[in-house]
């Protein structure tokens, strides 16, 4: 990568103790995001996507035991005191959920909490927060923003209420957003829409994206690279168009045969059998084994994340010799 990171995560780990023993949620994570850079993270559920995500604007659960290191332009968020993590969040790193309504308070309408968020972060006087929260709202795509600025979020339809979180994220200029699943509860044309709107805006103001998904094939339409995480490990790291053609782990072979494609039914596509293993109880070896057809002895040994061509890094002792189907033979 040319220039420095903006944000560098080094050896991030993050675990919890629970009655039933110690949950490895998030277990040596490294990545980097560079200035303006869109970075997907795929995986299934409980892979420790949300926790990463959290952990990149101090917000994790207070029982996590976390180690290693977030740095954003050299500075340690997990060494950062809350007083001054507040200024970080919302100016330097912004998040998106998957439920606008966890973002927005039903009682004022959604122009009174976007000028708020320009008065009190921006320093401008209540006429200028108006005039800069309807052109916010016009740029996130929402049609007649004068007239929806005075509307409560109820009034908005799903797709609408996203644009408008994502506007409320967008006050402070954020250098990076992190959309945790921004898409997951809308229909698919609306998740396309909202979508390009996030790569549109990352493009236009250069601001760094994480996206969050457990669907390989939104990272596709959005992300420069990606990150897929099982079981709280990243087993692959590389560009999008890698992971497309050959991925090199069995894990993202599997989830790009669960992307949905036209002309496949949805029975037809293949789900990875069997589950993703409890966080306090993993497999000692390759945490995939137990699910992977390719499982050889050697698996049994713990498995390092190694750079297996530039900028191409994969958790598998196999990587090299096995042939994986990517999503040009599965369309093909
Ligand atoms: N407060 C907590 N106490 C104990 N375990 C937790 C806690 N928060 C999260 N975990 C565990 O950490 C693991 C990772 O959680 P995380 O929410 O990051 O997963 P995820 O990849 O975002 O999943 P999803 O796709 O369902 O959103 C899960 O197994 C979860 O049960
Ligand atoms: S290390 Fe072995 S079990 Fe794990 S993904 Fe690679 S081939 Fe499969
Ligand atoms: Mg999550």
């Amino acid at each position: 990568m040319i220039g420095e990171p903006l944000l560098e995560v080094r050896d991030l780990s993050i675990t919890f103790r629970t009655p039933a023993g110690v949950a490895q949620a998030v277990t040596g994570s490294s990545f980097t995001i560079a200035p303006g850079e869109r970075v997907g993270m795929v995986g299934e559920s409980g892979s420790g996507k949300s926790l990463t995500g959290l952990s990149l604007l101090g917000l994790l659960p207070p029982a996590a035991e976390v180690s290693g290191e977030v740095l954003l332009d050299g500075r340690n968020l997990l060494a950062t005191p809350e007083r001054e993590l507040r200024a970080v969040r919302g100016r330097e790193v912004s998040m998106i959920f998957q439920e606008p309504m966890t973002a927005l308070d039903p009682v004022f309408t959604v122009g009174q909490q976007i000028s708020a968020t320009f008065r009190a972060h921006r320093g401008v006087g209540r006429a200028e927060a108006k005039r800069r929260a309807i052109d916010l709202l016009g740029e996130v795509g929402i049609p007649e923003p004068a007239r929806r600025f005075r509307e409560y979020p109820h009034q908005l339809s799903g797709g609408m209420r996203q644009r408008a979180m994502i506007a409320m994220a967008l006050v402070c200029e954020p250098r990076l957003l992190v959309a945790d699943e921004p898409t997951t509860a809308l229909d698919v044309t609306i998740q396309a829409q909202v979508l390009e709107l996030i790569a549109q805006l990352s493009r236009d103001r250069g601001t760094a994206v994480l996206l969050i998904t457990h669907d390989l094939g939104v990272v596709a339409e959005t992300c420069d690279r990606v990150l897929t995480m099982y079981a709280g490990q990243i087993v692959e790291r590389c560009s999008t168009d890698d992971a497309l053609e050959f991925p090199r782990h069995p894990y993202t072979s599997g989830l790009l045969a669960a992307i949905p494609r036209p002309g496949v039914a949805a029975e037809d596509l293949r789900s990875i059998p069997g589950r993703v293993p409890s966080p306090v109880d993993l497999p000692p070896g390759c945490r995939f084994g137990p699910r992977c057809d390719h499982h050889q002895p050697r698996c049994d040994e713990a498995q390092e994340l190694t750079e297996a061509a530039p900028g191409r890094w994969v958790r598998c002792c196999r990587h090299a010799e096995l042939d994986l189907p990517g999503a040009v033979e599965m369309i093909g």
